[in-house]
């Protein structure tokens, strides 16, 4: 029997969005997460399995060999840091900005700004290159919200089109990073699973060429 190769993958835009390239591996999975309410999926390969973990919990499934491999947005690679993992590919997938908002036409206030996101680590070292203090408000998720209600003066997010952003009164004010999805690789198992795993890059990278 060869080695189980263990995928980690999330749900939606991400797991969309990397069906084509596993098929051009010749790799498919036998189930939809979003019809399924299991966690391990398998796949036409007997020793293949997708594991459907939290977007954020990509990197730390794959750091701790939970998984192999992994796909993951820069954004959350970047506020994990990148500790335990190779990223030998970007798989152009899932692009956007991750960007400064705020509210439409409103100057900085004289006191420190305060700033609410869920990329604390990236937004501290986004002000602490420019030599800028401010205040960081940890959220969770729809961090639009925080300067309509008066929580915050700014928001540290992804923009694609833009249109959340309008949508709420604000607007992109600066850029900080491009983003788009990256293959993440253990680094334990990139020696020990080192043929299939390099097997498995050149297919991705192929159908990222081709894309
Ligand atoms: P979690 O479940 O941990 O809250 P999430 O909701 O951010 O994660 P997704 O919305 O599936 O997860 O996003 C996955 C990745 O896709 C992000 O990390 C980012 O790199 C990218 N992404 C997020 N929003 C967009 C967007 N509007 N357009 C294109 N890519 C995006
Ligand atoms: C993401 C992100 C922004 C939005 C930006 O949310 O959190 O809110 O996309 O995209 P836009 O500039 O094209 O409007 P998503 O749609 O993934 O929903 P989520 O909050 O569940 O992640």
């Amino acid at each position: 029997m060869s080695e189980q190769l263990i995928i980690a993958l999330s749900k939606g835009r991400i797991f969309k969005e990397t069906l084509p390239l596993l098929a051009h591996a010749g790799i498919e999975p036998l189930e939809e997460p979003e019809s399924s309410r299991k966690l391990i999926l398998d796949t036409n390969h007997d020793d293949i399995k997708l594991i459907i973990v939290r977007a954020s919990d990509v990197p730390t499934y794959v750091q701790y060999g939970g998984a192999d491999l992994g796909v993951t947005g820069k954004d959350v690679l970047m506020e994990h840091g990148g500790e335990g993992v190779y990223e030998p590919l970007d798989l152009k997938i899932a692009c956007c900005k991750l960007m400064v908002a705020g509210p439409k036409d409103q100057p900085e206030p004289s006191r420190r700004l305060r700033i609410a996101t869920k990329f604390v680590n990236s937004t501290k070292r986004y002000y602490a290159e420019q030599g800028k203090q401010v205040d960081i408000i940890k959220l969770y998720g729809s961090m639009e919200l925080a300067p309509l209600v008066g929580m915050a003066d700014r928001i540290v997010d992804v923009v694609d089109t833009g249109n959340t952003l309008r949508a709420n009164g604000l607007e992109p004010l600066e850029h900080i990073a491009e983003i788009s999805s990256r293959l993440i690789v253990n680094k334990a198992s990139m020696k020990t699973k080192n043929r299939r795993i390099q097997a498995l890059i050149k297919d991705f990278s192929e159908a990222v060429q081709n894309a």
